[in-house]
């Protein structure tokens, strides 16, 4: 039921944290992965690792990018099944701060760009008739675990969660299936700062009820079901929270 034997899976944000991981799980399930992000040279250094990947980057702010980026993949012969929206980026965003940049580099990655992907990924997957899977990627402080000074992040994620489910609709009638994931705290160089001393780790752990910290691999099982026709064929406009307990109340 979760082999990818056959199948293509576009990886966003592969050049690192949760991406670069998903890259590993999909590979090992037999799949053709497409790598995609900014970052160039950090990809192809990690598909020089690999087998039966391709490199595609792109910056998922910019439209133009995007459509460029699955020209690129249709010329290759490529066609998508699975396109799982990781890329993403998080700063503080404090209301008191006189500029508003951060505010709109939030929005404008996180919920634009995850926009942009899923718009030419579900335009894709139609044209090529895949009975496709489009899994985003939010996080808890889109849902229900709110924290200071991130408002932008907040925002955009919930945005992500919102997105999914008004476009269960429109591309259910193509049979195209799209969910989100809600991650707590992953440990990626993203978060590496917050927990790189024994007491600031703990500090989180404190806070977990299942009291860890989660690995990447820790999202293994969600996206191989997401991914999986076999597994998950029933399964669309969910939101799948992985997050030790945390939204539901810290320890
Ligand atoms: N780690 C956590 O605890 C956690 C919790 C909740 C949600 N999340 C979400 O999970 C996703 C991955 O997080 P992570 O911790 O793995 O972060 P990460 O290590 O910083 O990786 C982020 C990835 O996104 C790519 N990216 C960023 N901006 C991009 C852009 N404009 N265009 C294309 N690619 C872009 C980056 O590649 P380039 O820089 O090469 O473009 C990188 O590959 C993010 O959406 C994040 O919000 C993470």
């Amino acid at each position: 039921m979760f082999s990818l034997k056959g199948q293509t899976i576009l990886v966003m944000g592969a050049s690192s944290g949760l991406g670069k991981s998903a890259v590993e799980c999909y590979c090992m399930a037999g799949a053709h992965v497409i790598m995609a992000a900014r970052n160039k040279d950090a990809l192809e250094a990690y598909a020089k690792e690999l087998s039966n990947v391709t490199v595609i980057q792109l910056d998922i702010r910019r439209e133009r990018s995007v459509h460029k980026a699955f020209r690129v993949i249709e010329d290759k012969g490529l066609q998508v099944d699975t396109c799982l929206n990781n890329a993403g980026t998080f700063q503080q965003t404090p209301l008191f701060d006189q500029e508003n940049h951060g505010f709109e580099e939030m929005i404008q990655t996180n919920l634009m760009g995850t926009w942009y992907m899923t718009k030419a990924a579900a335009c894709h997957m139609r044209k090529n008739k895949r009975k496709g899977s489009i899994i985003q990627v939010s996080s808890v402080n889109g849902a229900n675990y709110l924290y200071g000074e991130r408002a932008g992040y907040c925002v955009a994620k919930a945005g992500v969660i919102h997105l999914t489910k008004a476009l269960v609709g429109e591309l259910s009638s193509w049979g195209i299936r799209i969910n989100t994931l809600v991650p707590g705290l992953f440990q990626t160089p993203a978060t590496q700062g917050k927990i790189k001393t024994s007491a600031k780790r703990q500090s989180f752990e404190s806070k977990i009820p299942l009291g860890l910290i989660a690995q990447p691999r820790d999202l293994w099982g969600a996206l191989l079901f997401f991914a999986s026709y076999a597994a998950s064929r029933y399964v669309t406009g969910t939101t799948l929270t992985l997050d030790g307990g945390i939204s539901w109340g810290g320890a």
